[in-house]
């Protein structure tokens, strides 16, 4: 039995690729639990994240991105430390990013975003989403042996955002560089490692287009940005339009794929599952849904408790770091029925928290359930046969995977496949 007592979470790589039991080990300490470092409350209970995730009045979400690492820029003082997080909101790492903004900052910020994901909107880009695909599935040699995640799942998930936003075809390969590697919180990656922001050098970029489409506008979505305006009628500066721009990068590339890198995995190692999706696609949003319950590509999200409070009977100091489980809330079995059985036909299938709930819930959660879908439909259409590539990760029954180095997201780092038996053309 694991001795769990002195765990670190943001340094422990041991439960990278495999951290179900400690979860376990958290779950039977209660719902909220406090970790040995770095003053943080562990919440496991899918009640509790609920209650977190509703009240932003006492959770600012400054912090949600890296959480305690680095350390903030102050002392917290007293039981109402908003007044400090407003003065220092700057200097926390990805504190002016959507994700990390609280009232008033947040909403006008989300409110550039979403019109970009409203059904019609996804629909009208529907055919050239496919394309993009397709062109990938075209690309895949002729033995069918791709490493999926290189290959198919992240490339597709930087060429559909800039497909969606309209970024010009020939800058499109830029792009692609520059979600070709690199770990979002990595698990004991140094404080200047972690606070560093890839997507500022990005922003630039997509401030020039921003500038360029203020001047003559054209027919995409990166002019409908440029000329948005907040809900109050005033309009964005270069850099806040820029910025919501590319945090879309951020939030919606390694979700993604991760979360098709885990879908395949599960699809490879239940045959069943594969062949009854590929029978019957009428069964693919429910699958894609009981995966982001049964394993979501977010380990984790973090809040910062600015308020002293009260969450289901636990008080939650200010200044205390609040680390959301986002994968064990999801198997609470409080909450859902054998929680740790993949079964597409469970009641209320949406109810899982893989999205965060409340004001800063996933604004891009229609866009990845249309890629997610999008990639089954037409793999399992165009290939008869998808199986795990044994050469690569050992036969069954003694297979390894490999899982990304950190402490926020859940996903493969490799997953190595073998495509086979065309059944008919995409
Ligand atoms: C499977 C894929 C995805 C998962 C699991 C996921 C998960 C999440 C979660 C849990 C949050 C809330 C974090 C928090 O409350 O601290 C979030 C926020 C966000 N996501 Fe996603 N996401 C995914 C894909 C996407 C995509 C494709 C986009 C857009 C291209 C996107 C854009 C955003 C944005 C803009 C926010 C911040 C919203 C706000 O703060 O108001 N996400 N996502």
């Amino acid at each position: 039995m694991t001795d769990y007592s002195q765990t670190d979470i943001y340094t422990d790589i041991s439960l990278v690729d495999d951290p179900w039991p400690y979860f376990e080990y958290l779950r039977e300490r209660g719902p909220i639990t406090p970790l040995p470092h770095r003053n943080v409350l562990a919440v496991t209970g899918f009640e509790e994240a609920l209650a977190i995730y509703a009240d932003p009045t006492s959770f600012s979400s400054v912090n949600s991105v890296t959480g305690p690492i680095p350390d903030l820029p102050f002392a917290a003082e007293g039981d109402d430390i908003r007044g400090q997080i407003a003065d220092h909101r700057s200097q926390i790492p990805f504190g002016m990013e959507v994700s990390g903004l609280d009232a008033p900052l947040h909403a006008p910020m989300r409110s550039l975003l979403m019109p970009l994901f409203t059904p019609g909107r996804l629909k009208a880009m529907d055919a050239g989403f496919r394309h993009v695909a397709e062109g990938l599935i075209a690309q895949f040699p002729a033995s069918g042996k791709v490493e999926f995640i290189r290959d198919y799942a992240n490339p597709l998930a930087t060429l559909i955002i800039t497909e969606l936003l309209g970024i010009p075809r020939q800058d499109r390969p830029i792009f692609r560089k520059y979600f070709a590697q690199g770990t979002a919180a990595e698990v004991g990656a140094s404080a200047d490692v972690i606070a560093t922001n890839p997507l500022i050098e990005m922003g630039m970029r997509i401030a020039g287009y921003i500038a360029a489409r203020r001047a003559e506008p054209q027919d995409d979505l990166l002019t409908q940005l440029a000329l948005a305006r907040f809900p109050d009628g005033s309009e964005p500066s270069l850099e806040q339009a820029a910025r919501v721009a590319s945090f879309l990068f951020g939030a919606g590339q390694d979700t993604t794929v991760k979360l098709l890198g885990n879908a395949f995995r599960l699809l490879c190692e239940r045959q069943d599952l594969q062949g009854e999706l590929r029978a019957d696609s009428t069964h693919i949003p429910n699958f894609v849904e009981e995966m982001l319950r049964y394993e979501g590509s977010i380990r984790a999200s973090h809040r910062l408790c600015q308020r002293t409070t009260e969450v289901c009977g636990y008080t939650i100091e200010a200044g205390t770091t609040v680390w959301i489980a986002n994968l064990a809330v999801n198997r609470d079995p409080r909450r859902f029925v054998d929680p740790s059985t993949f079964d597409m036909d469970r009641p209320r299938l949406k109810e899982h928290l893989a999205f965060g709930r409340g004001s800063h819930t996933c604004a891009g959660a229609p866009l990845a359930r249309a890629e997610t879908r999008l990639s089954l439909e037409l793999l399992l259409r165009r290939f008869a046969d998808i199986r795990i590539d044994d050469r690569h990760h050992g036969a069954e029954g003694s297979r390894e995977f490999r899982y990304e180095n950190s402490y926020v997201l859940r996903g493969l780092s490799e997953l190595h496949l073998i495509f086979g038996e065309s059944a008919r053309s995409v």
